[in-house]
């Protein structure tokens, strides 16, 4: 495997014969890295020639400058893993090297951009948009892989996607969980044995509310049975939302379980969590 730092040395590597004619799959990430983003890899290597993944921790779409201080940070476990896994080149650049003018563009991606996580983080999804937007133009990938644990995140690079005419397929992989239920993600490492526990309240929320949505409560009487289950001082509720899958837009009746997304967030032990599921 490649571990590559510079934007221009990727950029020469990729042009070089050994990547022509080779279906590129492109898995980013933020390192720390956990089972969710091997099953990415795995997903890529099912359907691609060379495996490109990025290790970056992307200031521009932190909006808690603390919550970027703690991200866990674990490289050289990052890289290793990535080997293992039949990973091509890491692309592992510094914030220099993303961000040579600082950053000086933000995106707006209407009113996607501005429900759920768009709320309760602004400037988030223009910091998504703008790395992802980065990394598509200098990697030119065929598919780009994502989780659904970030399925609102999907929708934005969709929409970058298409209104930038990216010649690229996405590709949204299911969320893998812990044996109890816990989304995989990397800010888990961050939970005490206790602080994991607590959170599976998040995960046992959505398959309550699933459950009751498909035998015909009411989106208002769920919602309310579902926030009086946060009243504890470990586990805070964010948000709890029934939407479309595809807008975010709130759904206030529901008679198709199409298209539609059950989405939580909130904060355990400080730390915050996000999870959804679908309906169908
Ligand atoms: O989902 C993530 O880890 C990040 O938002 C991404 C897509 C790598 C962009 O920094």
């Amino acid at each position: 495997m490649l571990v590559i730092n510079e934007t221009s040395i990727l950029i020469d590597t990729i042009d070089t014969k050994k990547f022509q004619n080779k279906t590129i799959g492109f898995v980013p990430t933020m390192g720390a890295l956990h089972d969710g983003h091997i099953e990415l890899i795995r997903a890529a290597k099912l359907e691609c020639d060379i495996i490109i993944c990025s290790i970056y921790i992307n200031p521009t779409q932190f909006n808690n400058v603390t919550d970027l201080e703690k991200y866990p940070r674990t490289l050289d476990d990052d890289i290793n893993l990535l080997e293992k896994n039949g990973c091509d080149i890491a692309f592992c650049p510094s914030d220099k090297e993303m961000f040579k003018m600082g950053n000086t563009l933000t995106i707006d991606f209407g009113e996607i951009g501005k429900v759920l996580e768009g709320e309760f983080r602004p400037g988030h999804f223009s910091g998504v948009g703008l790395i992802v937007g980065k990394f598509f133009n200098i990697i030119k990938p065929n598919i780009s892989y994502f989780g659904q644990k970030d399925l609102q995140q999907f929708s934005i690079v969709k929409s970058l996607v298409q209104n930038l005419n990216f010649n690229i397929q996405l590709r949204c992989i299911p969320t893998v969980r812990s044996k109890d239920g816990l989304a995989l993600s990397s800010r888990n490492a961050r939970l005490s044995k206790n602080g994991k526990e607590e959170a599976l309240v998040f995960y046992d929320s959505l398959v309550l509310a699933k459950q009751k949505l498909l035998k015909g409560e009411t989106v208002d009487d769920i919602t309310k049975e579902i926030k009086s289950k946060f009243n504890s001082d470990i586990v805070k509720l964010e948000y709890f939302e029934i939407v479309h899958q595809d807008t975010f837009e709130k759904i206030n009746t529901f008679n198709n379980p199409e298209n539609i997304a059950i989405c939580i967030a909130g904060y355990v032990e400080g730390i915050r969590l996000i999870d959804n599921i679908l309906l169908s």
